[in-house]
């Protein structure tokens, strides 16, 4: 481990700015927090792989122990400075999982850092194999393959999980009350399912036929909080739109929730008339042609 990493060599990058209360008398990065801003970029890397640490951890029956930090400091980071942290996973073991850090400022390698996880029965803290759905995420994220599975289907087959990222995100997140989240027209609804790469349901949404014939109405569009941001939600919108496309409709109508508007706009929706309330939550209304 050494400088001269290239950036090319990572695909996810955290970027951060140095404040005050992370320098030392000497005005430059005190030692230590070098270690937090890798982990902070390995909370983001799981995030990318839309793992939900926590729950996935719990599915995969184990947890991830530090056994090995080596940081070398190459140059020094100063306050203000615009740092890119860089994360990959470098080596799967049998039981342990490597990652390789870097950080730079623009073109310039500061930091150089290799960190070393167990994965571990979590109640006796006995190393365990890596199991091979989380052995085949890692390898897919870094050969750069995607991280999500969109299924299109009906209430029957889809509603329970739904029902269960909706219930975390509208009625415990947004305090939504529980009967506004799944409604009647669910069952004549084409539902969305995004899962990530270990099967889990990571993101939902559900299209409707609207009152004007060739009209869809796409609602509950909703993402596990633990990973947004990981393009889920894209997915979501992407699966309903072909869904929409493929049974004829030529333009979709939503009421997005005023803090996913900018989302929404990313998508291309144009935002129609004032906002309005609904279920307590400001909303607008926005509309795509498909
Ligand atoms: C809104 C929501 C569905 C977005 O899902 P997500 O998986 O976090 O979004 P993605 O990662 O797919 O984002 C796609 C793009 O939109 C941007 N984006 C997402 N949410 C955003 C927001 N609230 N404000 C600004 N930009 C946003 C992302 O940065 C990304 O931009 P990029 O393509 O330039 O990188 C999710 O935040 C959510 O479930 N929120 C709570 C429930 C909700 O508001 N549902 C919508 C009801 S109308």
């Amino acid at each position: 481990m050494a400088a001269g990493q290239q950036r090319s060599d990572f695909r996810l990058f955290h970027r951060l700015r140095v404040r005050w209360a992370e320098v030392d008398m000497q005005k430059i990065v005190f030692n230590a927090h070098y270690l937090m801003y890798f982990d902070t970029a390995i909370t983001d890397y799981w995030r990318a792989l839309a793992l939900p640490y926590e729950a996935a951890m719990h599915r995969l029956g184990g947890d991830l122990y530090v056994v090995k930090a080596t940081v070398e400091y190459h140059a020094s980071a100063r306050v203000d400075d615009r740092l890119d942290v860089a994360i990959r996973c470098s080596r799967i073991g049998n039981s342990s999982l490597t990652f390789t850090g870097a950080i730079f400022r623009d073109e310039q390698q500061l930091i150089s850092s290799e960190i070393i996880y167990v994965f571990a029965d979590p109640a006796t803290q006995t190393s365990r194999p890596v199991p091979a759905a989380l052995r085949d995420a890692l390898l897919g994220y870094e050969g750069g393959e995607t991280m999500l599975r969109a299924q299109v289907g009906t209430w029957a087959d889809l509603g329970e999980e739904a029902r269960a990222i909706r219930q975390a995100v509208f009625v415990q997140e947004q305090g939504i009350p529980a009967e506004l989240a799944c409604d009647v027209a669910d069952a004549g609804a084409v539902h969305v399912l995004v899962r990530n790469r270990l099967g889990m349901p990571v993101g939902t949404g559900r299209l409707l036929p609207a009152d004007i014939p060739g009209d869809a109405r796409v609602g509950r569009v909703a993402v596990d909080h633990a990973v947004r941001g990981a393009r889920v939600g894209l997915a979501v919108m992407q699966a309903l739109e072909e869904a929409a496309r493929s049974r004829g409709d030529r333009r979709i109508v939503l009421h997005a929730q005023r803090s996913a508007v900018p989302f929404y706009d990313r998508l291309g929706y144009q935002r129609v008339g004032e906002p309005f309330d609904e279920a307590g939550i400001p909303h607008q209304e926005m509309v795509k042609l498909v």
